[in-house]
């Protein structure tokens, strides 16, 4: 059986990828690493904890990861990742914290122990910044060759980003560890706001969960609506919210949700298009072409494998 590590800044879509994969009986979730991003990395890590306890899977182990990039000594929460997921990260729901701590091996040395362990049968995905798989890849460089795949949800291809014209949020956290990652050699797929911000929800579907009556189902509801209100005042025209993590656990599922383009990417570092993910002028003609960017994804299917999945879970 094909086994996931969720590497997560846990805001919303965050908790919805871990409600995905704990409802994908194809896959195991063997462990989440703990990033920074949409919260501060304690927050992140609180909220896996919680969450995984809230959906009844208390057995999910989860790390702490590093707190910020290498290349800046701390990190603040920016103004708009807390409109969008609440000052808690979880759309300021408030659930019960976990009488559980996080494992006390550190998160770059459970990622590269469960390569050692699992291999090609291994998919790592990260949704927020790529600070911890590049502190792996720089640790145990062989890791490259040994992991199964890393699906990770970030950067932009063929639209703007979110952040700016350039920037999709999660690599503009770490533009540098990033554009590792993309170097590495590793077998990488993009999930980007180019299949993303196609793959939206709406107050119709977290109704049904909320029908459900149950704990988790109130909470999945209460959370993504905080999530699709900020959407409705940041991006009104797309008429729901992006499903940008879930989607990243849903390809890792099944890659053929999605359709792919492959290249050598790179993520700029200088001037004005820092943070911009964009193919690799000069390893174009490079006979191993290690990324696989999604520019398409069957949406309905999509959708419909979010909502029987999740709902599924929720019932409980
Ligand atoms: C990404 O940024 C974060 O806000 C979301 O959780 C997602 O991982 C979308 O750009
Ligand atoms: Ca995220």
């Amino acid at each position: 059986m094909k086994k996931l590590i969720l590497d997560l800044d846990t805001g919303v879509d965050d908790a919805l990828a871990i409600s995905y994969a704990l409802g994908s009986p194809e896959v195991e979730l063997i462990g989440i690493t703990g990033t920074y991003g949409n919260v501060l990395l304690d927050q992140g890590v609180r909220n896996a904890l919680a969450v995984t306890d809230l959906l009844g899977h208390p057995e999910v182990r989860v790390y702490k990861g590093l707190p910020h990039s290498s290349t800046i000594d701390s990190f603040t929460v920016g103004e708009i990742s807390a409109f969008i997921h609440g000052a808690n990260g979880i759309g300021d729901v408030d659930i019960p914290d976990s009488g559980r701590a996080p494992e006390a091996e550190p998160a770059v040395d459970f990622i590269i122990d469960a390569v050692k362990t699992y291999g090609k049968d291994l998919v790592y995905v990260p949704t927020g910044p790529m600070t911890n798989i590049a502190a792996a890849l720089a640790k145990a460089p062989e890791i490259k060759d040994e992991i199964g795949r890393i699906v990770l949800m970030g950067g932009a291809l063929t639209v703007p980003g979110n952040c700016n014209a350039c920037m999709e949020a999660n690599i503009s956290q770490d533009p540098e560890a990033a554009n590792a990652l993309f170097h590495s050699g590793a077998p990488v797929t993009m999930i980007g706001l180019d299949v993303t911000l196609r793959t939206l929800l709406t107050y119709k579907e977290t109704q049904r969960w909320r029908d459900l009556n149950t704990k988790a189902g109130d909470f999945l509801a209460d959370m993504t609506d905080f999530y699709i209100k900020a959407y409705e005042t940041t991006s009104p025209h797309l008429g729901g919210c992006g499903l940008h993590d879930p989607l990243a656990v849903a390809v890792a599922v099944d890659p053929t949700l999605v359709d792919t383009l492959d290249i050598n990417m790179k993520v700029d570092l200088e001037g004005p298009t820092r943070g911009r993910t964009i193919g690799d002028e000069k390893r174009l003609n490079e006979p191993a072409l290690t990324t696989k960017v999604a520019v398409g994804v069957d949406v309905p299917r999509f959708l419909d494998e979010f909502m029987t999945r999740i709902t599924a879970l929720a019932k409980h």
